[in-house]
């Protein structure tokens, strides 16, 4: 697949996929659009929590892993579970520059974290985070059952890739989550919310970020 590196508002880099007409981020900014969705609304409610695990739909550039182990140095357990059919090349990779923009983000943390290979075991990254690898897509995981307390939902909108945002892709993670589990996604779709109200999840819609009115956060009940 065809990809390209830009530059979004707050500096940091984001993929371009001309394919499907998509990038990875909001041009207004990946590094705060991640810090938004998925960390402020997502591991930041998980607070009180001492040990958690993650998972991730979509691992892409790895920004999402990256803020994550940073907001867990001091006090937390995590164990980040993510999937991605697609991986980034070496050369992708280098071009990243996440941690020049976010300076709470280590080189060399970043660099681990791409070099887990994608063989579905766990490998240290820090004392307090592990990572595993699946290049698998959502579409045909198997997962055992509720393991998940929080889960990044971060695959290609609704309108690229309707495939994965189906009722069958959420009622698969559902079952993967545990009792109190969170998921959160930039995508307010009214579809996609009313999908995931009809499986069971308690839906809160919440501020979106920069030019998004909303965005969603499902609770398993
Ligand atoms: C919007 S991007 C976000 C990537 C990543 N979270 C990041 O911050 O860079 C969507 C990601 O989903 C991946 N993806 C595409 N098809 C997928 C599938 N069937 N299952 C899981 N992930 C998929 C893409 O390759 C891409 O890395």
């Amino acid at each position: 697949m065809l990809r390209r590196l830009c530059v979004t508002d707050d500096g940091s880099t984001t993929i371009f996929v001309p394919q499907l007409n998509e990038h990875y981020h909001s041009l207004n900014g990946a590094v705060n659009e991640s810090l938004h969705v998925f960390i402020k609304t997502g591991l930041l409610s998980l607070q009180q929590k001492e040990s958690l695990h993650i998972l991730e739909i979509g691992f892409g550039t790895a920004l999402n892993a990256a803020l994550s182990e940073v907001f867990t140095r001091e006090n937390k357990m995590l164990n980040y579970t993510a999937l991605e059919p697609f991986p980034l090349n070496n050369e992708e990779i280098q071009s990243l520059n996440y941690f020049e923009v976010y300076p709470d983000i280590s080189k060399d943390i970043f660099l681990k974290l791409h070099a887990v290979p994608f063989d579905n075991q766990y490998y240290p990254i820090t004392d307090k985070f592990r990572l595993r690898l699946f290049a698998a897509s959502i579409t045909s995981m198997i997962f055992d059952d509720e393991q998940y307390d929080l889960v990044y939902f971060d695959a290609f909108a609704p309108d690229k890739q309707p495939e994965l945002w189906t009722k069958e892709v959420f009622l698969n993670i559902y079952n993967a989550m545990k009792v109190g589990a969170v998921l959160c996604t930039y995508s307010a779709k009214g579809s996609v919310r009313r999908q995931m109200e009809a499986i069971g999840f308690k839906v809160e819609r919440l501020e979106g970020f920069a030019k998004k009115r909303e965005m969603l956060r499902a609770i398993k009940l």
